[in-house]
């Protein structure tokens, strides 16, 4: 099976004005388009070479000559993390760079550590969230508030919660991008599982709430975030302050939480907090193979 982007695929993400994507996917790498660049994460030198040798036929076959090729090694550990750096074009061009997914615009920077500003696999949870025409959106773990940007876009006002200041700043520049102003529209930065419980308090609710928590965290105090031991305590807290009939996505990458558990952690929440739900999936994505990206879940609650 050849695991590159077709050059069909390829022309149908430029026709959907997608220009963030897979191009291939491998046990030991992966292949992202950017924008105008690509990224290689790759396990090994080995397999980046095999990456890079592979991209060069690929581009020579969808017609496609990329500005700058960068690498990543993707660590065993998530404390020994690195930025991209930088394989091939201008060394002295601006690390940052806009792509854009379903005609919406997003800060990406290569020099801002591991992660450079979009997760692509959360592509069709953004969309699904524009067809739901939010009201009152919470974004917690709200990153660089691409999910904000979305629910913004189809006229909610938006909360975004992250611990990092440094996100939410290229979530508001992520705002300003796509021509979207300020007003109607908080971030805050502070540990989700402090600001939940003093939402509910205040009575605030939301229609749609996100929830995509990393895997691992340190949060406020030093205290430690593990989604596997706390994801239904989160869901609990959520369903609080989800006014029904209300949308809850639940994300995870945690390899040990798979989409019948991320269910058993939903069923687990509603009967605890009383009440009803449906689940509800979204398109597979073309660019990635079954079962890579992040495990999602989408609950109506009634
Ligand atoms: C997996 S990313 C979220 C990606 C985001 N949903 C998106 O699609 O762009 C995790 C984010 O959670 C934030 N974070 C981690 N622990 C947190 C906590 N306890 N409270 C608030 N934010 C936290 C990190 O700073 C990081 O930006």
């Amino acid at each position: 099976m050849n695991r590159w982007l077709s050059p069909e695929m390829f022309a149908a993400f430029a026709a959907e004005q997608t220009n963030a994507h897979r191009v291939f996917t491998s046990p030991q790498s992966w292949v992202e388009r950017l924008g105008e660049d690509v990224l290689i994460s790759h396990k090994s030198d080995a397999a980046r070479d095999e990456a890079l040798t592979g991209l060069r036929e690929w581009t020579a076959r969808v017609g496609f000559a990329p500005a700058r090729i960068f690498a990543r090694f993707l660590p065993r550990q998530n404390a020994e993390r690195v930025s991209p750096v930088l394989l091939a074009g201008d060394p002295a061009a601006t690390l940052e760079s806009v792509v854009l997914e379903r005609g919406l615009r997003y800060g990406i920077a290569f020099n801002a550590g591991y992660a450079s500003g979009l997760f692509i696999d959360q592509r069709e949870n953004r969309s699904f969230l524009r067809t739901l025409a939010p009201r009152r959106l919470l974004n917690t773990f709200a990153y660089t508030c691409s999910f904000s940007v979305v629910g913004a876009q189809a006229g909610a006002e938006t909360l975004s919660l992250d611990l990092s200041k440094k996100s939410l700043d290229r979530g508001r520049a992520n705002f300003g991008l796509n021509g979207l102003a300020l007003d109607g529209h908080r971030f805050l930065a502070d540990d989700v599982m402090d600001v939940l419980p003093r939402l509910q308090r205040r009575g605030e609710t939301f229609d749609v709430l996100i929830l995509d928590p990393p895997t691992f965290s340190l949060g406020a105090g030093g205290r430690r975030w593990r989604v596997e031991d706390q994801i239904e305590d989160l869901l609990r807290l959520a369903l609080e302050l989800a006014a029904p009939p209300a949308w809850i996505l639940l994300s995870t990458n945690c390899t040990k939480l798979d989409r019948p558990a991320l269910e058993r952690a939903a069923r687990y929440a509603l009967k605890v907090a009383r009440r009803r739900g449906e689940f509800h999936a979204t398109p597979a994505l073309p660019d990635f193979p079954a079962g890579e990206g992040a495990r999602t879940l989408w609950l109506r609650v009634t």
